[in-house]
């Protein structure tokens, strides 16, 4: 147990989240809730966190080594996100403070979203409701927003943890794609085989397809993965989806090539400044971009939010966490 008996712990919740399953905190802890829903600046979570056990938050908070220093009875941090990047696990670790995450509960509707979104783009969806929304649709013409065809094609999936799976397995076997592959480690032939995905290289997999869909962790090592060298690579017209994080494109070169017409179209769910978009991406052809909501159906989103508390919970009590993550 993380106090004495008389002390219950105390819990942070920086977001106003389905506050019926963050109210299942209040059995084992004091929570401070965030009723307002406001974004806390650095300076405010580290003030407000200060004397707390638990945090609840979401990738909207970064923790890293400064406010664990000034947090030191922070003893668990639960993310409702698969993705961790807005965490120092190393400083977390070093503390002896247990970070849990939401991974596997949203795979399949993000999976959903991956689709949709390379539907979207490859289909021009985002130019041709903004043109018909804007009253400038006069006749029916064959070549009216004509893209390129998902169905058949080669689809490229960079990062095939649980949701490039799910995406694999809905492009091959849905979409009748040929769907090749890279990660950090070539994964099991079974599993391979259940994809029906081939292992390639980056280059080879940038140059092989003719729709790229990124889904990989970040990590500093991967910010800019995809440039203006990588975008060259790809076939002329092909398209690229990110529902990774932003910092894994280069957005400039991503515009650049929109621009000049050598990418047939993209389709953005994360921005590197998010929620700023850089303006070139506004003003680029082509380009479908949504608010990063590829994990938000409301089942999905009440299963993390579930999940993070029952995490809390677990902790909090001296148990295990559900869906540790380690440094
Ligand atoms: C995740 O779960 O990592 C999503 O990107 C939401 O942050």
């Amino acid at each position: 147990a993380l106090t004495t008996e008389t002390q219950r712990p105390r819990v942070l919740v920086t977001r106003a989240v389905f506050p019926d399953i963050v109210t299942q905190l209040a059995r084992v802890a004091e929570v401070e809730a965030t009723p307002d829903d406001a974004i806390h600046t650095p300076a405010q979570l580290r003030l407000r966190l200060r004397g707390k056990h638990g945090a609840f938050i979401t990738n909207s908070e970064r923790i890293d080594a400064q406010l664990l220093d000034a947090c030191p009875d922070l003893r668990v941090v639960s993310t409702m996100t698969v993705g961790v990047d807005h965490i120092d696990l190393a400083a977390c670790a070093a503390r002896g403070v247990v970070v849990t995450h939401t991974p596997d509960v949203l795979t399949e509707t993000t999976a959903d979203f991956g689709m949709a979104l390379l539907l979207a783009a490859a289909r021009q969806m985002g130019d041709a409701e903004r043109y018909l929304r804007a009253g400038q649709w006069r006749k029916w013409r064959y070549d009216l927003f004509a893209g390129s065809d998902v169905h058949g094609t080669t689809l490229g999936v960079v990062g095939m943890g649980r949701i490039g799976q799910a995406i694999a397995r809905r492009a091959a076997l849905g979409f009748n794609m040929r769907v090749l592959y890279h990660n950090r480690s070539r994964l099991a032939a079974g599993i391979e085989q259940d994809c029906r995905a081939a292992y390639r290289t980056l280059d080879e997999l940038l140059a092989q397809s003719q729709h790229v869909l990124l889904a990989l962790p970040y990590s500093p090592a991967a910010r800019h993965l995809i440039g203006a060298r990588e975008l060259a690579l790809m076939p002329p017209g092909s398209t690229l989806v990110n529902i990774a994080r932003g910092g894994v494109v280069d957005e400039a070169a991503l515009a650049d090539a929109l621009r000049r017409g050598h990418l047939g179209a993209a389709g953005l769910d994360v921005f590197e400044g998010e929620p700023a978009i850089n303006p070139v991406l506004l003003d680029a052809p082509r380009v479908v971009l949504t608010p990063h909501i590829a994990s938000a159906s409301i089942p999905t989103r009440r299963a993390m939010v579930q999940l993070a508390v029952d995490n809390l919970i677990a902790v909090l009590q001296g148990r295990s966490a559900i869906t540790p993550i380690s440094a």
